[in-house]
């Protein structure tokens, strides 16, 4: 069954490890040691203070980030055991998302969709037409194929690069900040178009975001991050029994948004009503920093 505890995981870290050289000669620890496994079928969210590491954490799930030390597998292979050329095979199952929704801007939104199965180089013009509207009409943007990004809102950016991540059928979608650069009604949108691509086409999801309400919404469970470790995991369910400052966060946000539909619990709509600071920072959607964790 999809996303049950005992099925083998989908992606596991094994104590891996990422430096970076610093100033004053020093290495800075971006990543500790951090093991970490993700269940087929499962929403993961990453949280943490800025700095903590968790788009380090996030880029070696596809080796963008190559840790220095520790082992990386998805679906049953060690990335980190691969050749250049395996790699790039191996990457076309990982899809990733972006703050900045990184779309070629002089390229129309079918063409952006069609990139990663042209790089695959062994698709027909027809067959990656087909793909192209499928992936379009899974994110609802079919009536958008010819316009240019420049001509789209943030949250009809974000939901381009979302079909452009599942063009080439990943099972794994990474997405670093997805809803960071929106406001509150484009990311209802951005999120009801994830909870769709979960739930509707069994995509594993890794997110990694500062707003504890997208957690709230979106994600199963929780893993908290502090100066590259992983201090804590848990379900979003049980935020409560968490040890840190975020899980108590977390925690007040869902007291405070009990009784209220979200996609979590069920409802095809996100709800609208900001109750924490937290909520309240992401609807004016400056750009902010978590509390220590
Ligand atoms: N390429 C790099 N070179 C040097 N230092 C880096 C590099 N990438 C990340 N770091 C450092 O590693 C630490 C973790 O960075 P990371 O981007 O993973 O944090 P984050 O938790 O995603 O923060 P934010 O919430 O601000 O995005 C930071 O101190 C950062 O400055
Ligand atoms: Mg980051």
């Amino acid at each position: 069954m999809r996303g049950a505890a005992d099925a083998p995981p989908l992606i596991s870290l094994q104590q891996v490890h990422r430096s970076f050289d610093a100033r004053g000669g020093r290495r800075l620890h971006a990543v500790r040691n951090v093991d970490l496994t993700v269940q087929p079928g499962e929403v993961l969210g990453i949280i943490g203070r800025s700095g903590a590491g968790k788009s380090t954490l996030l880029r070696m799930i596809n080796l963008l980030e190559r840790p220095d030390q520790g082992r990386v597998q998805v679906a049953g292979q060690t990335l980190t055991d691969l050749s250049a050329r395996e790699l790039r095979r191996a990457r076309s199952g990982i899809g990733m998302i972006f703050q900045q929704f990184n779309l070629l801007q002089n390229a129309t939104v079918a063409d952006n969709v069609a990139l990663p199965l042209q790089l695959q180089g062994h698709w027909s013009r027809s067959r990656i037409d087909t793909r192209v509207a499928e992936c379009l009409a899974q994110v609802g943007l079919v009536d958008k194929a010819d316009a240019y990004p420049a001509q789209l809102s943030g949250g009809q950016k974000q939901r381009v690069a979302i079909a452009r991540a599942l063009a080439p059928r990943p099972a794994v979608m990474l997405c670093d900040e997805p809803t960071s650069a929106l406001d509150a009604e484009t990311t209802r949108e951005v999120l009801s178009t994830l909870h769709a691509v979960n739930r509707e086409l069994g995509v594993t999801l890794v997110i990694v975001t500062h707003e504890l309400s997208v957690v709230l919404k979106l994600c199963q469970r929780v893993a908290v991050m502090q100066a590259g470790q992983l201090v804590e995991q848990f379900a979003t369910s049980e935020a409560a029994q968490g040890q840190s400052a975020l899980a108590r966060e977390l925690a007040a946000l869902a007291a405070a948004h009990a009784g209220s539909p979200g996609v979590v619990a069920g409802g095809s709509t996100l709800s609208r009503r900001p109750s924490t600071s937290a909520d309240l920072r992401a609807e004016g959607h400056a750009r902010v920093e978590m509390p220590h964790a």
